[in-house]
């Protein structure tokens, strides 16, 4: 009796239309990717690219199925498009251009005023507050206007604040003053109207000190007349110290009540400081990259959801820490971890 019994569940399973299961498994590949599922939401989705990979050709057609919207994670810094006083150098940052346009897929720019990736002649500069303004200024409509009306947006300015909320002693607030900032965010905007521009920050995506002073500069600059698009939030986060779904509902919503947009600008999620069982981390993973998505779904101003890397081969973290993890949504085989499902997830779910 067992046995026949037994023998009809078998025969039964196997009519049963497996290959459509409407949850695959984390080694199954999709056909359709993300970009497909988030379009409808009015959901751009993205990652950082670098063009010296764009030329394998696995990496390219993981970046085509998957996203409709690129971050050059270094092709357009400072250091790399500006690297003399009176030379630019735009190779890098074309050939991302390049790849999206011909891709279908928009470009956030990245990034116009930061204190790292400075080239040498600007770190070891003499000049005076006037000649770094005109620097600064010469620099954002060269490398702004060169791709005007071709970018969706534009990081103006990166990690201008410390954890505790106060502004940072950076670079250009002691070469330029504080004006530094309402000054950027003026230049990006006469050189491409029609980018958005966002003020760039980690740290500060739940509710913080951090995020308290991120909103209160925001809204500063908003009141004083600066023309400002969005916050990104580049959530570079970990397991034990994401922050709440709650609270990044809350802080995405005071954010989009400015009438700002929000954009997710370089997540992943590190791994290395648990000391839980591999496939448990995974989970893990998967549930911030969750709750992140979910809560970005929630607020309709949440425009944009973008990891740092394309797979965990490609990843910045290791280099950063020293230490071997896997922050991303594709394994280092380019194939779909667990996170990569939670955010399928998200983005089917009503
Ligand atoms: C990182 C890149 O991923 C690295 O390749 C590079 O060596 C250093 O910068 N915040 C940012 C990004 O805004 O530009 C940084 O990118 C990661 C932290």
């Amino acid at each position: 009796m067992f046995r026949r019994t037994f023998f009809l569940v078998l025969l039964l399973a196997g009519c049963l239309p497996l290959a459509e299961a409407p949850n695959p498994t984390a080694s199954e590949t999709p056909t359709q990717g993300l970009s497909t599922l988030a379009e409808p939401r009015g959901l751009l989705v993205g990652t950082a690219v670098d063009p010296d990979w764009m030329d394998d050709p696995a990496y390219a057609a993981l970046l085509a199925r998957e996203f409709n919207l690129l971050t050059p994670e270094n092709a357009m810094k400072f250091e790399v498009v500006h690297p003399e006083p009176e030379r630019y150098d735009f190779q890098a940052a074309d050939a991302v251009m390049a790849f999206a346009e011909a891709h279908n897929m928009q470009v956030r720019g990245h990034t116009l005023v930061w204190d790292s990736q400075l080239p040498e002649w600007v770190l070891q500069g003499d000049y005076t507050p006037e000649q770094w303004q005109d620097i600064l200024r010469d620099h954002i409509y060269t490398v702004v206007g060169r791709y005007r009306g071709r970018i969706l947006a534009w990081d103006v300015v990166n990690e201008a604040l410390n954890d505790d909320g106060t502004l940072q002693d950076s670079f250009w607030r002691r070469k330029i003053g504080r004006e530094y900032i309402a000054l950027a965010f003026q230049w990006a905007r006469a050189a491409d109207p029609e980018a958005l521009l966002f003020y760039n920050d980690n740290g500060g995506e739940g509710l913080n000190a951090k995020s308290q002073a991120v909103y209160a500069l925001v809204q500063g600059l908003l009141e004083a007349g600066v023309p400002l698009d969005g916050v990104g939030l580049q959530m570079h986060t970990a397991l034990g110290s994401a922050p709440t779904r709650q609270d990044l509902l809350a802080n995405f919503q005071r954010l989009a009540d400015l009438g700002i947009q929000i954009h997710i600008t370089e997540m992943d999620v590190r791994l290395q400081y648990s000391d839980k069982p591999q496939a448990e981390k995974l989970r893990a993973q998967a549930e911030v990259y969750r709750d992140v998505l979910a809560a970005c779904l929630q607020v309709q101003n949440c425009r944009a959801f973008v990891t740092w890397g394309l797979s965990d081969r490609y990843s910045w973290i290791e280099g950063f820490t020293g230490l071997p993890d896997q922050p991303l949504l594709f394994d280092r085989q380019g194939q779909p971890k667990p996170a990569y499902q939670a955010v399928r997830e998200e983005l089917a779910s009503p």
